[in-house]
């Protein structure tokens, strides 16, 4: 068996969602999702999930069209940080440092995938203080009294017309494990769940529907943690009252077994609640490969997957119409 140890990144996280309605999704992270405002520079709104250890895991940038502007990958160390940097140059992908960057967040270093996704590496971070200490000492922030109320940012999916070249450089360059995969009957991969700590999915590649239409560089979502089922069915409640636009309604996925909810916040980006999902632990875990029968069965309880969750990413595409 070859050597297994330690990747230097630690987790993924923040997370930058770039809205054209800055303000009512501003609202709908704090109404809809139980996230607070911890500061606001420039165009952008930085919010925290009542657990983040970190001050903030989402920022909220108004833009032109949705989408991600960035998605943030935290290191081990100062030194882990110099190793990854070094085999990101070497791959001809680092786009340079950035020395005073967002708040709370130390130098850090910019880099995209082959896709064009853009990520942020960096070492040193600011940790939440809670403003009045609780009994719950290990516990990083204070729950607020809401119906529906994410902990944490908890994982990315991300659109890429060549799933197997991202898979690849998370791989050898970033230092991922690979988990899950997609194979479909062409050969080609439908989807990589890869992760650098036990939780099966924390950076998600699934095949863009329309890259051989144009479409680049999407987000497919962002997911947000909580801690149980039902708090999945009560978002889904909450978010039909409030006329959310609910996507896809609270079921489980075979891949990677998480719980879900996904709707879209009105800026147009795919979100959703999430809980459970499958821990690995062994270090020598075989990848699991889904096939496309295996696919045709639907999600966990082989409920059919709704069409748009196949094609909708932002920023939106739109085919153009045969005619
Ligand atoms: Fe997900």
């Amino acid at each position: 068996m070859s050597e297994l140890r330690a990747p230097d990144i630690a987790h993924l996280g923040p997370i930058e969602l770039f809205t054209p309605k800055p303000q009512e999704s501003v609202d709908f992270f704090t109404e809809m999702m139980g996230m607070e405002v911890e500061h606001r520079h420039g165009q952008s709104v930085y919010l925290r999930g009542w657990d983040d250890y970190q001050r903030w895991s989402l920022k909220l940038t108004e833009a032109a069209r949705a989408g991600m502007g960035y998605c943030g990958l935290r290191t081990w160390s100062d030194e882990a940080l110099e190793r990854r940097v070094a085999l990101i140059e070497a791959a001809g992908l680092g786009r340079g440092w950035e020395d005073s960057g967002d708040d709370g967040i130390g130098r850090a270093f910019h880099f995209q995938d082959p896709e064009g996704h853009r990520f942020k590496l960096y070492s040193e971070v600011e940790r939440y203080v809670k403003p009045v200490p609780t009994d719950f000492k290990n516990v990083h922030g204070k729950q607020p009294n809401r119906a529906v109320a994410v902990k944490r940012f908890d994982h990315l999916n991300i659109l890429a017309g060549d799933v197997r070249a991202q898979r690849d450089f998370a791989t050898g360059v970033l230092g991922y494990r690979e988990y899950e995969r997609i194979e479909l009957n062409d050969g080609t991969l439908g989807g990589s769940w890869l992760s650098v700590t036990i939780a099966a999915h924390e950076l998600i590649y699934t095949r863009d529907a329309y890259a051989a239409e144009g479409a680049h560089g999407r987000l497919h979502h962002a997911a947000f943690w909580v801690d149980t089922r039902e708090e999945c069915l009560r978002a889904a409640d909450i978010w039909i009252e409030n006329e959310v636009y609910v996507e896809f309604a609270p079921s489980k996925h075979n891949v990677a077994q998480g719980f879900f909810l996904y709707g879209y916040e009105p800026g147009g980006n795919r979100v959703e609640v999430t809980s459970g999902g499958r821990l690995v632990y062994a270090p020598d875990e075989p990848c699991v490969i889904w096939t496309e029968s295996d696919r045709a069965k639907g999600q966990a309880w082989h409920n059919p997957t709704v069409h748009t969750f196949h094609t909708y990413g932002t920023p939106v595409f739109e085919p153009r119409q045969s005619a």
